[in-house]
């Protein structure tokens, strides 16, 4: 099966990019054809530092392969190397009514959050189409949130084909719900844009003092607690084994546990966790001319697939004939 997936280079990961997207990305490589990128013209929206944004392309590739991307097996590029996608995006938006991007909730999010309403925002959806459709995805594994996206993208689909002839596959999307939703120190959900992430590779010290961090009620020790409601909590089932996660439902429950201690057992679980990949992500830091090699490989190898489908759908509508 074809599986592809984008991610913006819009700061360090965090792991709740590595719960909700990166770790099945990296799991389902084995068994599938996967194509992977790092959606920098996406990113563009909302109008990035531009010293900062080629430093996060880096990052997130670095982050990946790190944690286990097979950069042989796996294609891994940067969305603004194919420049295919962008003339995919015009044909698109020709058969893309006005009223199917209206409808956007994370358009209309994203204005309600104050974000100044550009075209580019606006036209968000027909460049993932393009992204997706280009390499005739099967399958596209997102969060929860992106899920009218990939609806776009089969209504588009849907309608150039109509229009033109059979020229694209639609996409399915694979909701990823192992983990719902990651939440941040605060207790809203952990994102770049809200300053409330623990980064998968934060030094130890600074992995640990955010953890103490921690929004928590105020239920007093002695009190029996909410596990369901806790943010600790709610890290703890990431990644503390079943019988360990049943003990420290049990203390919730039974009163008597200060939240402090249960930080600081998932400030260790955490750091124990991401340890084996530390290394590996320090010594890349210090090899960027390999790091940009993965990225060359990978824009060479996706590019071949992009122009053979851009040339069917200039065929399909009419150009260059
Ligand atoms: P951010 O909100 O930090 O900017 P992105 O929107 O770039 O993150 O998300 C990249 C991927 O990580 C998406 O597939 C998204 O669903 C997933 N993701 C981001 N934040 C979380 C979270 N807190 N919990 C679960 N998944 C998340
Ligand atoms: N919009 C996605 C996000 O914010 C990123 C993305 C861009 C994407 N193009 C894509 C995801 C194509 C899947 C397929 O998470």
């Amino acid at each position: 099966m074809r599986i592809l997936s984008g991610i913006q280079p819009s700061g360090r990961l965090h792991i709740g990019n590595y719960f909700g997207a990166m770790r099945q990305h990296l799991q389902l490589q084995a068994e599938n054809e996967c194509f992977y990128f790092i959606a920098d013209y996406h990113a563009l929206t909302s109008l990035p530092k531009p010293h900062e944004l080629g430093r996060y392309v880096l990052d997130v590739t670095m982050d990946y392969i790190a944690l286990g991307l097979d950069t042989e097996k796996t294609v891994f590029w940067r969305q603004s190397d194919l420049p295919e996608v962008t003339e995919l995006t015009w044909l698109l938006s020709c058969v893309t009514p006005m009223g199917l991007l209206q409808r956007c909730v994370s358009y209309k999010d994203k204005v309600a959050q104050g974000l100044a309403p550009n075209h580019g925002l606006f036209a968000y959806p027909v460049l993932q189409a393009a992204d997706i459709l280009i390499f005739k995805s099967d399958l596209v594994p997102v969060g929860a949130d992106q899920k009218q996206h990939i609806e776009v993208t089969r209504d588009i689909a849907a309608r150039f084909n109509n229009t033109f002839g059979e020229v694209f596959t639609l996409p399915k999307e694979h909701i990823i719900e192992a983990v719902a939703v990651v939440p941040g120190l605060d207790g809203r959900k952990m994102s770049k844009s809200y300053d409330n992430t623990i980064e998968i590779f934060e030094p130890e010290e600074s992995t640990r003092d955010k953890i103490m961090k921690i929004v928590t009620d105020s239920v007093p020790v002695d009190q029996p607690k909410d596990p369901d409601r806790c943010n600790v909590f709610a890290l703890l089932r990431l990644i503390a084994s079943p019988d360990e996660l049943a003990e420290w439902e049990n203390k919730y429950r039974r009163g008597g546990l200060a939240y402090s201690k249960a930080k600081k057992r998932l400030a260790e679980l955490m750091i124990e966790y991401f340890k084996p990949y530390r290394q590996k992500r320090a010594d890349l830091e210090n090899n960027l001319d390999y790091v940009r090699k993965v990225l060359a490989t990978g824009a060479q190898r996706a590019r071949a697939v992009a122009r053979q489908t851009l040339a069917e759908a200039r065929q399909a509508v009419g150009l260059g004939k």
